[in-house]
């Protein structure tokens, strides 16, 4: 059953703190612990937390920006027409989806209703700083040689505001989370393509980007 209630009342200020996560290294935990957070407002319209599957030991994790719909309602992170997308494309690159973790920087779905639809929202500043702790354990603990940052908000997340995807993306970065980022744009901007031209472009753009993410993640 979609959830209709809440998001009548303004939230306020007191309903966002950072999560509080369980130390420990065991992936089953945090995702026990994460099912029942309430670090932020949107555990009240949303089904259940969407949190990362994926190998433990992976040397790749992908990191999306929120579950959407369809993500909401599985309980599994990029299951939708965007998952789908990304899956040919890794495919494509030849990387095994099996055998990479695949995350999100928010691990609830933020939405509006229109008619009967619910339609995505941006996460803001506050909801990611306040999920952010789910993140930050999901990469000590499978410590990825290499992390993709799909999309604008996964990569500011990581390295600030002002970053730039559309500058950045195929680049391999460094940062205090991996030893090497590499920033691309999220697969639901090839879905929002004008044209097929402009989308078979974006497409093979993506793919070359995840390429670099695959070299990266075997160079020593
Ligand atoms: N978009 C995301 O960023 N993550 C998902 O899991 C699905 C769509």
């Amino acid at each position: 059953m979609m959830k209709q209630s809440a998001a009548k009342g303004k939230a306020t200020d007191d309903e966002w703190h950072p999560a509080p996560v369980p130390e420990t290294s065991s992936l089953t935990t945090l995702r026990e612990a994460a099912r029942g957070c309430r670090a932020c407002p949107l555990y009240k319209n949303a089904t259940q937390t969407v949190f990362g599957e994926g190998p433990k030991k992976a040397a790749m994790m992908l990191l999306g920006e929120q579950p959407g719909d369809q993500e909401d309602l599985s309980g599994k992170p990029f299951i939708g027409p965007a998952g789908q997308l990304l899956d040919r494309a890794l495919e494509e690159a030849g990387i095994d989806r099996n055998a990479v973790y695949v995350t999100n920087t928010v691990k609830h779905f933020k939405w509006e209703p229109r008619g009967k639809r619910r339609i995505h929202q941006k996460p803001s500043s506050r909801d990611i700083a306040a999920c952010r702790p789910w993140m930050e354990a999901e990469l000590r603990v499978v410590r990825p040689g290499v992390l993709v940052c799909l999309g604008s908000t996964a990569a500011q997340a990581l390295f600030g505001s002002s970053f730039r995807v559309t500058k950045e993306r195929g680049k391999v970065l460094e940062s205090e989370f991996a030893p090497r980022v590499v920033p691309t744009v999220h697969p639901s901007s090839l879905l929002r393509q004008p044209d097929e031209e402009s989308r078979r472009r974006e497409y093979a753009l993506f793919v070359e980007d995840l390429r670099v993410a695959l070299r990266a993640s075997t160079a020593k």
